[in-house]
């Protein structure tokens, strides 16, 4: 089912893996395979106005740049994206692109939040959300799995935990796939950028209702903590939601879709998923290393390092790729075929070092709980039309799947 023309490694040097459409539209395995064994740090040259930038692609230096955290930061962004247009506006104030001392204090508050201890609490109520997804999915006929069950599934946890009011939910979806992708090749920046911005001053307006120390979700957690005595500032408090909502939505939900489709183009993995001959937390594992929802990760060199032989300078723009660690064959044996029961399996989906992910225990959940559904309500999963790519260059998915799950006779939803 995977249609997309390969490119050839003889292209290596005019492709732009800053492109959006370039991830979207073509099969990139035989370049990150090509640039794994030959050119494993390589400098891709500026781009039209955009500056060059040293690309990673074995899983042994990306782990390098992911535990250098003296010798990288996130502060001029963590994705191409943001460090090759001037930085991240949120830098400094946002999780994800902050680093020192102000990085470990934020984090420690919502690791509270985010324990399995804390959410292991969700874990039966996500179980009845995804087997209801999944019925109507199942009675509808005709679906369209990445929006009627995927699209659902992490934004309903995510504002559970946010306490989102139900009647905002569909509208900050909407928002929140505008603002990391598009549904097309062409969207104009500013789509992302007022996406973004009404992301923000969505959770302005939500967390001054949340002051007043009354309510238990992670908003409130974030409007009520102090450190060394002074509350988060508004800043931090409205970058730290966006940041929770956009990291926790569309990566779930692309890792999702990709999971379905990957069982549909491996029938012999869907076969032992069905008779039970697979470990539900391995299974888990190889979907995370298979969909890869984050295709790269990004830093900037804040003193001189060499990596593969390759000398950077401070300043430099680094992106370490996901895409192509996880195929990397000197760490999983036969790279290219999904296997359920793998294992070992240390994939770097979450990234690795300070900023592995936040949400890495509720995504594995989610995925957890979408599995056994499937493997207990879903008979077989019938392809109606091509899959449709996202387009962007810092995530990987699937904005339309149209299937028909066929439903497993005399199987019963947990409620
Ligand atoms: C960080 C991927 C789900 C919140 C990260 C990073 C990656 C990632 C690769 C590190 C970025 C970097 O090193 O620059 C994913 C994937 C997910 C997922 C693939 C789903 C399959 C979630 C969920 C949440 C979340 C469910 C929360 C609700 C965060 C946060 C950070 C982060 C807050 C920043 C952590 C820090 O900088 O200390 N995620 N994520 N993610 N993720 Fe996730």
């Amino acid at each position: 089912m995977n249609t997309r023309p390969v490119i050839s490694p003889d292209d290596i040097d005019a492709i732009d893996l800053a492109d959006a459409r370039l991830h979207a539209e073509y099969d990139l395995s035989e370049v990150w395979r090509h640039l794994r064994a030959h050119r494993p740090v390589y400098w891709h040259t500026p781009r039209e106005s955009r500056p060059g930038f040293w690309v990673v692609s074995r899983y042994a230096d990306a782990m390098t740049v992911y535990r250098g955290k003296d010798r990288f930061t996130t502060e001029g962004g963590n994705a191409l994206a943001t460090i090759l247009t001037g930085g991240d506006s949120a830098s400094g104030t946002m999780l994800a692109v902050t680093d020192g001392q102000r990085h470990a204090q934020i984090r420690n508050i919502l690791m509270r939040a985010f324990s399995p201890r804390m959410l292991d609490e969700i874990k039966q109520a996500l179980k009845v959300t995804v087997d209801r997804l999944l019925v109507e999915a199942i009675e509808k006929g005709p679906c369209d799995y990445a929006h009627d069950v995927s699209g659902n599934v992490p934004l309903g946890a995510i504002c559970d935990l946010l306490a989102i009011p139900r009647e905002d939910r569909r509208h900050l979806l909407d928002l929140t796939s505008h603002a990391w992708s598009s549904d097309y090749a062409d969207a104009p920046y500013e789509d992302s950028w007022t996406a973004k911005n009404e992301i923000l001053l969505y959770f302005s307006d939500l967390a001054t209702t949340r002051r007043d120390g009354k309510h238990d979700d992670v908003v409130s957690l974030l409007a009520s903590s102090r450190i060394d005595g002074e509350h988060l500032t508004d800043a931090e408090l409205m970058a730290n939601c966006y940041g929770l909502m956009i990291g926790g939505d569309e990566t779930g939900r692309h890792a999702i879709t990709g999971g379905l489709l990957a069982l549909m183009e491996n029938p012999d993995q869907w076969a032992a998923l069905k008779k039970g001959e697979v470990d539900m937390s391995t299974a888990v594992e190889e979907v995370l290393r298979w969909t890869h929802p984050s295709l790269h990760g990004g830093r900037t060199v804040t003193g001189d390092v060499s990596i593969g032989g390759e000398r950077f300078a401070t300043g430099d723009a680094v992106s370490v790729w996901i895409s192509s660690a996880n195929f990397d064959g000197e760490v999983f044996a036969d790279p290219d075929r999904f296997d359920l029961n793998r294992s070992p399996n240390k994939h770097l989906t979450f990234a690795f070092g300070s900023h592995f992910c936040l949400g890495h225990y509720l995504a594995r959940l989610e995925i957890e709980a979408v599995l056994d559904g499937l493997q207990r309500l879903v008979a077989d999963i019938e392809p109606l039309g091509p899959a449709q790519p996202i387009y962007s260059s810092i995530l990987s998915g699937l904005q339309s799947l149209p299937v028909r799950l066929v439903p497993e006779p005399g199987a019963t939803a947990a409620s």
